[in-house]
């Protein structure tokens, strides 16, 4: 199939950015450089702290000068512009009703600033009602909380959406379902990265009180190698940097921890280990954490490999409670079948203490009859 690059009706003309010191502005400028895109800032400021930063300038009145129309007028003229980028509310209402007349031939290349910067909240409360309009029916043996709020579970899904990583949103609605039928216990998770399902993770577990979240993840290039199936994983995992993605993870849970957030930085078998022997973890960045020892969650998401995935399943589920629940992420893979396999093993293993099992989304969510190994 051939894609021809959509060139947008600007074409190659110059966009102005104005006013060109905003975040935003900063932003688009950033992805407009990358895009080899000519841009000239612009701004009414005597000295605008911005300016060095554009490889083109000029110097506008305030929108309210009574000049601004005239001298827009001349420097579209002079510099041939094309389209301009404002994220300016005001900026962008005038300039949206005077360009028609103005300069019939320059568009504003953003859409109304405030819709742009509501797009995601709208969307957070959309995907909420419809997951509260229809509840998944879930087998489970423990009694449903009364669901969260709207504006709770919107809240959850706004701020999931802006941290970036895996979760793909069926996951997310069976994660808020299993939560609702969750007991009392530490949710722990193997494999957090960015912070993504560990901030979902840390959210149910305020919202239905189910208890403290443990992250575990050795956050190491060299655990990250899984051997997938044709190296495509692997490739891209070597050029991310794990030191950075601890940082990243401590920047996005941090605000949403109610002393019930830790990690352990370690590979989830060792990390087992250590939970079975000593339930306090500490951290500089998030204090002391005493866990219960028993786990009501158990989230599985770190290397992919069958052997990893078997492992992290070998070592943590016999710590989960009757009515507990162990959710296998990517069980669905296109890169390898490693968590699927793990998980069927497990499954067909313990078929007399699983209560019901269940695909949805990338994630197959297992809640468990009986403890496997006696710790009710
Ligand atoms: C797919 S990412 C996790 C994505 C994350 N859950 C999210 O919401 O975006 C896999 C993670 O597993 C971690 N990992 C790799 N080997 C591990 C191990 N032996 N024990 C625990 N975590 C491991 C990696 O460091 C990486 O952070």
């Amino acid at each position: 199939m051939t894609i021809t690059a959509v060139n947008t009706h600007v074409g190659a003309k110059p966009i102005l950015i104005f006013p060109a010191c905003m975040p935003r502005s900063l932003e688009y400028l950033r992805k407009a450089l990358a895009e080899g895109r000519d841009v000239i800032g612009s701004s009414s400021l005597g000295l605008d702290p911005s300016r060095d930063k554009y490889p083109a300038w000029l110097t506008l009145p305030y929108i309210t000068d009574p000049a601004f129309a005239a001298e827009l007028k001349q420097a579209i003229d002079d510099f041939d512009i094309g389209g301009i980028y404002t994220p300016n509310p005001v900026v962008w209402y005038f300039l949206n009703r005077m360009l028609k007349n103005l300069a019939p031939g320059v568009v504003l290349v953003n859409t109304s600033p405030a819709d742009t910067e509501l797009h995601g909240y709208r969307a957070a409360l959309q995907q909420t009602e419809q997951l509260l309009e229809t509840s998944l029916p879930l087998a489970s043996n423990i009694a449903a909380k009364e669901a969260a709020t709207t504006i709770e579970l919107a809240a959850l899904h706004r701020h999931a959406d802006v941290i970036p990583g895996m979760c793909d949103h069926e996951k997310l609605r069976a994660l808020c379902e299993i939560a609702r039928h969750s007991r009392s216990g530490d949710i722990v998770e193997i494999g957090s990265w960015w912070g993504k399902s560990a901030f979902i993770l840390a959210r149910l577990a305020r919202l239905y009180q189910i208890g403290k979240l443990l992250c575990v993840d050795p956050w190491s290039n060299q655990h990250m190698v899984q051997n997938d199936e044709r190296g495509m994983v692997d490739i891209v995992s070597a050029q991310v940097d794990a030191d950075e993605a601890l940082v990243v993870f401590e920047m996005n849970l941090l605000p949403y921890n109610a002393n019930h957030v830790n990690y352990l930085r370690l590979p989830s078998v060792d990390a087992a280990t250590r939970y079975r022997s000593d339930t306090n973890v500490n951290t500089p960045a998030f204090g002391s954490t005493d866990y219960s020892g028993r786990i009501a969650i158990l989230h599985i998401d770190g290397n992919h490999s069958y052997h990893a995935a078997s492992a992290d399943i070998a070592s943590w589920s016999g710590l989960v409670l009757a009515g507990g629940w162990i959710v296998v992420d990517d069980y669905v893979w296109p890169y390898g079948d490693g968590p699927q396999r793990a998980g069927d093993e497990f499954m067909a293993a313990h078929q007399d203490k699983i209560d019901s099992a269940f695909v949805m989304g990338s994630a197959l969510f297992i809640q468990l009859s009986a403890p496997l190994d006696g710790n009710a």
